[in-house]
């Protein structure tokens, strides 16, 4: 496969296309972002680390039946996905309360809900992604009430898989955030990352935080912390 020319640079990747068609490939960047952009640096290795840490995720997450863009690593740095179209609209799964919905209900960062909870955000820069209701995703027209549903679903079986997987390593899986595409086909499937620039994770027992909360709030290393997520989640063996 034959890399081609670049379709689109975001804030932390880079999507080329390829020779096949309806297959892109990405490229992560050594770039953190927070804040909408207003926080910016240049960190060595974590390129690296988000690409082998999604690789392991989607793998895990695709032999337990949950389907997604990702086909394979291509390097370090690097993964051949398929091509969808991104439905504009993160979704957002809580397990735990912390960053906005703490600052939004004033509920303390670290009380466990009794059920997980999804929310959406409309992916856009410039008014800085803001929380909508379905009725403004409908006035938006972005998705159908069936996509949210579908959507729904999709984040809290993630969730659940998810939940086994962190628990296995000592770490508290507090919440993520993930995105969808749509293939030319019309299927619905799981894109972009899952990484601890995605997630919160916090160790079980000292809550020591290992995600992007270490950059956002100036907290510890970054690296590092995306370094013990690896090791947890046995990542030499995808350093091959
Ligand atoms: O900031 P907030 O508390 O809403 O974030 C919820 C979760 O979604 C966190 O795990 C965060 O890392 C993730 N997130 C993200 N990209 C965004 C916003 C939030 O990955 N643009």
């Amino acid at each position: 496969m034959k890399k081609g020319d670049l379709l689109y640079e975001g804030k932390a990747k880079k999507i080329y296309k390829t020779d096949k068609p309806a297959e892109l490939w990405i490229e992560y960047k050594d770039s953190a972002t927070a804040f909408n952009g207003e926080k910016k640096e240049t960190l060595a290795g974590k390129a690296r680390l988000n690409n082998e840490i999604t690789t392991l995720i989607f793998d895990y997450l695709q032999k337990n039946g949950v389907k997604s863009h990702f086909i394979k690593r291509l390097s370090e740095t690097e993964q051949h996905v398929k091509e969808v179209e991104i439905i504009p609209l993160e979704v957002v799964v809580r397990n735990v309360v912390a960053g906005s919905l703490s600052k939004r209900l004033g509920m303390e960062e670290g009380t466990q809900l009794q059920t997980p909870i999804v929310e959406f955000y409309y992916k856009d820069d410039d008014l800085g992604d803001p929380l909508v209701t379905e009725d403004h995703i409908a006035i938006l027209d972005v998705a159908t009430p069936e996509d949210l549903l579908v959507l729904r679903e999709k984040g809290q079986e993630v969730n659940k898989h998810l939940i086994t997987l962190f628990d296995t390593l000592n770490v508290r899986l507090v919440d993520f955030k993930l995105e969808f595409g749509r293939t030319k086909e019309g299927d619905i499937l799981l894109a972009d990352e899952i990484s601890p620039d995605t997630c919160r994770l916090w160790d079980k027992e000292t809550n020591q935080r290992f995600d992007k909360d270490l950059f956002r709030r100036n907290i510890g290393s970054l690296q590092e912390g995306y370094e013990e997520i690896l090791s947890r989640l046995g990542g030499a063996s995808c350093t091959k």
